[in-house]
């Protein structure tokens, strides 16, 4: 095989939720430039809309649905697309999620309902929704987002570490369900990547660029490497997971982190 036809995913056909913004944009991005059609769902509809039409301005094939991925019926809908449009799902990129920060004892009924609603649920949701038509069809990539706090459980964190934490343990029980299926299940677990989900950081949600300025240099330095990687490094992963290359590649973990190994 070529190198090309490796990594290349012509004929194939993605669905990415979370597209609108940050890892799930540039995957969407990426998937497409390997040749791949794919449906942009994202809570926000014109940010979903917005990546779907830089695809397709570079000659590429791609259609976005506003999804709340909390809600079954969207994130079953979102999947009827991809059938209904390009005629088949061979990829699902879960990776919508929203961050947050906040001691155990202050979390919340509303809090926990909130994140387990969109990062656990959702994911579980796309899962469920992509099986149904992979099962048949014996072949299929699923790729869910969680994050190197699952390998760190630092202060603040309990409850974004919990909904990443699940969505671990759903993706390689789901790997072990799957794989006599022909459907591989994998886990990107990124790093501080600067992308819209610091917003959690600031009250308003408006990311202070100066203030993010100085958190990123300071997450830096507890990256052997001493830099952040961006979106579109997270997206490079994305490709390889879903790609023939990754062929044998099923139930784990991939940490695109820069070697971090100690909390920030
Ligand atoms: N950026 C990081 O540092 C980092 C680190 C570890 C893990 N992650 C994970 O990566 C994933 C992508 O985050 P990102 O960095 O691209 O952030 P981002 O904020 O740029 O993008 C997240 C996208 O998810 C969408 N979204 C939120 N709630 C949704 C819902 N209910 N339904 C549909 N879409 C919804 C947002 O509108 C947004 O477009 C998330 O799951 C996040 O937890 C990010």
């Amino acid at each position: 095989m070529e190198v090309g036809d490796m990594f290349g995913l012509a004929g194939q056909v993605a669905v990415v939720t979370g597209g609108a913004s940050g890892i799930g944009a540039a995957s969407a991005e990426i998937l497409a430039a390997a040749g791949a059609a794919v449906v942009v769902g994202d809570i926000d509809g014109e940010g979903a809309e917005r990546t779907a039409g830089k695809i397709t301005a570079e000659g590429r094939r791609a259609v976005a649905l506003r999804t709340d991925t909390s809600k079954r019926s969207d994130v079953d809908a979102l999947v009827a697309l991809a059938v209904s449009e390009f005629g088949r799902l061979d990829i699902m990129a879960n990776i919508a999620g929203v961050g947050h920060a906040q001691p155990v004892v202050d979390i919340t009924e509303e809090d926990f309902d909130r994140l387990m609603a969109i990062n656990l649920k959702g994911v579980l949701f796309g899962c469920q929704a992509a099986l149904q038509v992979m099962i048949p069809r014996k072949s299929g990539s699923i790729v869910n987002v969680a994050s190197t706090v699952i390998d760190s459980p630092y202060p603040n964190q309990g409850l974004y570490g919990m909904t990443k934490a699940g969505v671990t343990f759903l993706s390689q029980v789901l790997a072990a369900e799957a794989g006599p299926h022909g459907i591989r299940v994998n886990v990107l677990a990124p790093g501080a990547t600067p992308t819209n989900f610091a917003s959690f950081r600031y009250e308003d949600g408006r990311i202070d660029p100066e203030r993010e300025a100085a958190i990123q240099q300071s997450m830096s330095q507890i990256t052997p490497l001493g830099f952040l990687g961006d979106a579109a490094d997270q997206a490079k992963m994305v490709l390889f997971l879903c790609s023939p290359a990754a062929r044998w590649v099923s139930g784990n973990i991939f940490r695109v982190n820069g070697g971090q190994s100690r909390p920030w």
